[in-house]
């Protein structure tokens, strides 16, 4: 594990709301997930920060199964970026609304590789007070849909887009002119990320998380709409949240549940993660 920056602000205080809220619901599940017995993905970076924090986190109510379907989805897509980069030493990463996500630690990438983290102002500068540089690592403090920050980006290097728990706070127009302009701007790459279905934007109201923080969802989509996105995508993965690989480290109780809960018609499609081919 890199250890933290001890120079940097002791404890900084969050003032983070609406869309940006929830970055720490996910950073929380994942610091609650490091510390179980039998941790799905063990991002021990999370925990440190959790305790740094001056945030109550116990408001978010974060529950086990919140924390394992939290943990479930960053190893997925953890797993997708670590193999890009074992088959691209020259990869460029964009992980676009990267929150307080620990991915560049966890990964750890080689000197080749060129990584971006982008989100908020406000997010960015909070992260620059907890987490340490590292070669070839640029933080960029921009909203994901100005299109001003992607001529940072090399243009002639194999390229993974990365979106975790982002693209559903986007509007359709917006999130499908961002995809566009990356995939536009890169020669080749992937495209790696999770999308919630139109029902899941409907009944909105339902995901405590996003009313807690205030947050609004906008955009909805399948795999006929991610293959919309550009002809040259080509769908390599696509997993429903209830089916991510990891599963059988749920505790049986989970298990059982989301195995009954992905029998349900439009509910098991209420979530999906994707890793496509440009
Ligand atoms: C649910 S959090 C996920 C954070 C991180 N990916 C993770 O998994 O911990 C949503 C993130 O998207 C970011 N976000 C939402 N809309 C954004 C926008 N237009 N531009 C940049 N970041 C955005 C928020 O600031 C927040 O960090």
């Amino acid at each position: 594990m890199t250890s933290l920056n001890p120079k940097v602000h002791p404890n900084p205080k969050v003032h983070l709301t609406e869309e940006k809220e929830t970055l720490l619901a996910t950073l929380y599940g994942r610091a609650v997930d490091s510390r179980s017995k039998n941790p799905i993905l063990g991002d021990t970076m999370a925990v440190d920060t959790v305790r740094r924090l001056d945030y109550d986190f116990k408001k978010l109510h974060m529950g086990p199964g919140d924390s394992a379907a939290v943990a479930l989805r960053a190893r997925q897509l953890d797993v997708w970026t670590a193999r890009f980069l074992s088959a691209h030493e020259d990869a460029v990463v964009v992980h676009l609304g990267c929150g307080l996500d620990s991915r560049v630690y966890r990964l750890d990438p080689g000197p080749g590789v060129r990584w971006y983290d982008i989100d908020y102002p406000e997010v960015i500068e909070l992260r620059r007070e907890l987490y340490p540089e590292r070669e070839g690592y640029t933080t960029i403090p921009s909203s994901v849909t100005d299109p001003a920050w992607i001529a940072q980006l090399p243009s002639d290097r194999p390229t993974i887009i990365v979106a975790e728990g982002l693209l559903m706070y986007l509007t359709e127009e917006d999130g499908t002119a961002l995809l566009r302009r990356l995939i536009a701007h890169a020669p080749s790459g992937e495209l790696a990320f999770d999308a919630f279905s139109a029902f899941a934007i409907r009944t909105q109201w339902m995901n405590h998380v996003v009313r807690r923080a205030g947050a609004t969802l906008h955009w909805g989509t399948d795999a006929a709409g991610v293959a919309r996105l550009n002809p040259k995508l080509e769908i390599v993965e696509n997993i429903s949240a209830l089916e991510i690989p990891g599963m059988e480290k749920l505790p049986a109780a989970y298990r059982v549940a989301a195995r009954a809960t992905a029998l349900v018609p439009g509910v098991r499609d209420i979530a999906r993660m994707y890793n496509c081919r440009f």
